[in-house]
């Protein structure tokens, strides 16, 4: 554990949260070659778009969370969770950025993702002019708890970083360690400011049919923008690898299900042990100063 990802009891759910991390932040540098194969993950067309699809999400997404955590920033006393805010706020920041530039590189590799980067901001400024700050909040957490999931149980857990091209790995090695380490910030700044359950968990029943309604029209957009709609071997592969074998949305699923308790906090799922591999592995590397 380093310095800056110091562990401290936490705030405000002490009787279900355990422990929180004070998210560090990174300043990576990432080798976008011009050689890396236009599928870089296992050489598949819909696993790489699939993730193309969510960095096309991310750039204007994160921008969102940010805002949504900055809003009540003035309203937190508590200096841990200050510090983690920053954390939070900086790390998104990087993923925003690092994202942005990882979109244009597929973008000149004829993957059409600047139309979907323009959707969702649009989604997302309707969010900020239609929705209370409360729920543009809860928002984040529901993402939060999704990205986390996602980094925790697909990314770091399975073999998907081993299968990708060795330059294409650490972004989202980095990504994945840095979503896990801040994933309880929004959640803990939503509990500091009273805000309600219901909106909470209504705002994650919509959440979970916006990501996957929204994800899979985009990547059934970007393999028929490749000529690859048709492909059902590569579709048929990754539907077997997400739901069949290994299954790993099957398999996030009881954890997805446990946002709905009253007693959820994010760090009820503790996958530091994951995470300090993946920061052993994969950040060496890429990390050249800190902020
Ligand atoms: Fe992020
Ligand atoms: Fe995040």
């Amino acid at each position: 554990m380093t310095a800056a990802a110091s562990i401290s009891r936490s705030r405000s759910n002490k009787r279900t949260a355990p422990v929180t991390v004070i998210p560090e932040v990174r300043q990576p540098n990432f080798d976008l070659a011009d050689d890396v194969p236009k599928y870089w993950w296992d050489n598949d067309p819909a696993k790489t778009l699939l993730l193309a699809a969510m960095s096309a999400s991310f750039p204007a997404g994160e921008r969102f969370f940010i805002d949504s955590v900055r809003h009540y920033q003035s309203q937190i006393t508590d200096p841990e969770l200050q510090k983690a805010i920053r954390g939070f706020i900086g790390q998104e920041a990087h993923h925003s950025k690092e994202h942005q530039a990882l979109n244009g590189y597929l973008e000149d590799k004829g993957i059409g993702l600047a139309r979907l980067d323009r959707e969702v901001l649009a989604f997302m400024n309707w969010m900020r002019k239609n929705l209370s700050p409360e729920r543009q909040l809860a928002h984040t957490v529901a993402v939060e708890h999704f990205t986390a999931l996602m980094a925790e149980e697909f990314l770091l857990k399975y073999d998907a970083l081993e299968e990708m091209d060795p330059r294409m790995a650490p972004i989202w090695a980095w990504h994945a360690i840095e979503e896990s380490e801040h994933k309880a910030v929004a959640f803990d700044v939503y509990k500091a400011i009273g805000g309600s359950e219901f909106v909470r968990v209504t705002e994650m029943m919509a959440v979970s049919i916006l990501f996957p309604v929204f994800t899979s029209i985009h990547l059934a957009q970007l393999m028929k923008e490749d000529g690859q709609l048709f492909n059902i071997k590569s579709w048929a592969g990754a539907v077997k690898y997400m739901w069949g074998k290994p299954g790993v949305f099957r398999k996030l699923m009881p954890s997805y299900f446990k946002y709905y308790s009253p007693n959820f906090h994010p760090w009820n799922h503790d996958a530091r042990d994951l995470v300090e591999k993946a920061k052993n592995k994969w950040l060496g590397a890429i990390i050249s100063k800190k902020a």
